[in-house]
């Protein structure tokens, strides 16, 4: 029987999410993978805080070299959030051969160029899957399923916070502050919600999927960037009375002369597809030169929907390894093209 043992870098929202899929679903996830996955050792601040999931005390470690010094484990799953000290430990972790799978939107989009090529040094693989749209499979789609296209747009809702908060201001009438709220005691919000309400969390995502679907590197300083934080009940209620809903959108365009990458609240009319994408869900649609249009729906945060998306990765990370292939589809290699100015 093959095992793979497993580091968790955090037990908040996402962690715990992964915690118990990998526990939940432990005999399909081995029959699906041909391996068991086992969770060796989970990196915390506080060991005395209470948690989401019940697991042995022993597997708790506040200290990172537990796991990245453990020869035993192969893959580590980064989901702490942020950068510092983040960054440091995924490529501590790649540097000890590990492969890694993280859900970390900021550190992807700041920091990609420097960590493909630590795991491409490393032969490891760096899967990223939650890391836009939480459990919709994106991704994976434009690095494999759409690989033999040339993609002509990608653009959608790819932030659940504040989706969630602009569906409850147009169904409910509640105040901005409220629905902030409420969506950060679902688990939905970043640490600092200003990521979500400025617009700069779908800034990082939409950088990540032009980046994959244009085989480029959109720097974030390039991405046009407005968030909801000016929108209000008023503004929701006029916008309705004109037939439209307002959205926050990512949207990426290839152009002849370079990409445009932006992201700001815009109006939907009430009769498009994107309208009817409330609560936390996020929908992408992607053209293809060869596929046409597609769309992909689903739920874009919270515990189990980007759990989903971890745990695939896992599942791939291990299965590379078992087959001695680590690092070979989990990179590519881009060429620079120009970003469009798109001003204010
Ligand atoms: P949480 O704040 O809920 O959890 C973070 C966890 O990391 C906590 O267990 C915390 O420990 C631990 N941690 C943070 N910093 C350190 C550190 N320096 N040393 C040791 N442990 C640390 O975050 P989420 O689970 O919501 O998010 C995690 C990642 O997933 C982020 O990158 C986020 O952007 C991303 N993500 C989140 C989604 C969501 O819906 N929540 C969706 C998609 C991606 P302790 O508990 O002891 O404080
Ligand atoms: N805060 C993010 C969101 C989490 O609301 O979409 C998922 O990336």
């Amino acid at each position: 029987e093959k095992v793979i043992k497993i580091g968790l870098l955090g037990l908040g929202t996402v962690g715990c999410g992964v915690y118990k899929i990998l526990e939940e679903n432990k005999e399909s996830i081995q029959q699906r993978a041909g391996i068991r996955l086992e969770v060796k050792k989970v990196l915390v601040r506080s060991l005395d805080k209470k948690r989401g999931v019940e697991l042995p005390e022993a597997m708790l470690t506040t200290s990172l070299a537990d796991i990245i010094e453990d020869p035993e484990i192969k893959i580590v799953v980064e989901v702490l959030g942020g950068v510092n000290p983040t960054l440091d430990y995924v490529l501590a972790a790649l540097n000890q051969g590990k492969s890694v799978v993280t859900a970390n939107k900021d550190m992807v989009a700041e920091y990609g160029e420097q960590l493909f090529a630590a795991a491409q040094r490393n032969q490891c693989d760096l899967l990223f899957e939650a890391s836009v749209a939480g459990g919709i499979p994106i991704i994976r789609t434009l690095k494999q399923s759409l690989a033999g296209n040339q993609i002509e747009e990608v653009f959608g809702i790819i932030n659940g916070t504040t989706n969630y908060m602009l569906t409850k201001m147009t169904q409910e009438g509640s105040p901005f502050a409220e629905v902030l709220s409420e969506a950060q005691a679902k688990g939905y919000a970043e640490s600092d919600p200003t990521a979500d309400v400025g617009g700069f969390d779908a800034a990082r995502k939409i950088a990540i999927l032009a980046s994959i679907a244009f085989n480029t590197r959109i720097p974030l300083s390039q991405v046009y960037t407005e968030g909801i934080t000016k929108i209000t009940v008023d503004d929701i209620a006029y916008a309705s009375e004109l037939g439209y809903m307002i959205k926050l959108l990512g949207i990426a365009k290839a152009r002849s002369e370079g990409v445009e990458v932006r992201v700001h609240p815009t109006f939907i009319p009430k009769d498009h597809p994107l309208a009817a994408v409330g609560d936390v869900f996020n929908a992408v649609f992607v053209r293809g030169n060869a596929v046409g249009d597609t769309m992909f729906y689903g739920k874009g945060a919270g515990e189990l929907p980007t759990a989903s998306a971890v745990v695939a990765d896992i599942m791939d990370a291990a299965r590379d390894i078992v087959r001695n292939v680590p690092g070979i589809i989990g990179c590519t290699c881009f060429e620079k093209k120009p970003v469009l100015d798109i001003g204010e």
